[in-house]
């Protein structure tokens, strides 16, 4: 496992520009202390934890790829609409990424009501 991710970028309970999310890619952000990557299609946004649910790797160095964001260090692909893995590296592995949180454009920021 690795250091605890620290929290980067903007807050995104304060809210964002839409177009402060790149097209198909990912702004590294953070909620409520907790670092997350939100990645945008369109006018939809996910967002996610930005450990990854295997040995914690930041997510924010992946890529996007179509609806999966692929980790850096053993290629781990999570889907961005349910936080579910879309594939996994061998060993120990979480199939989900912890904290995902799907939103969509408009709808309040994970934790506000
Ligand atoms: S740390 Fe992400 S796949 Fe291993």
């Amino acid at each position: 496992m690795s250091e605890p991710l620290q929290p980067s970028g903007p807050d995104l309970s304060a809210g964002v520009e839409l177009s402060d999310i790149p097209e198909n890619g990912m702004l590294t952000a953070h909620v409520g202390g907790e670092p997350v990557v939100a990645v945008r299609h369109g006018q939809e946004v996910f967002v996610m934890a930005a450990a990854c649910g295997h040995y914690g790797a930041p997510l924010w160095d992946g890529v996007v790829v179509g609806h999966e964001v692929r980790c850096p260090w053993h290629h781990g692909r999570f889907d961005v609409r349910t936080g579910e893995a879309a594939g996994s590296p061998p060993g120990p592995w979480s199939a989900r990424a912890p904290g995902c949180a799907p939103a969509s454009a408009g709808s309040p920021p994970p934790g506000r009501a």
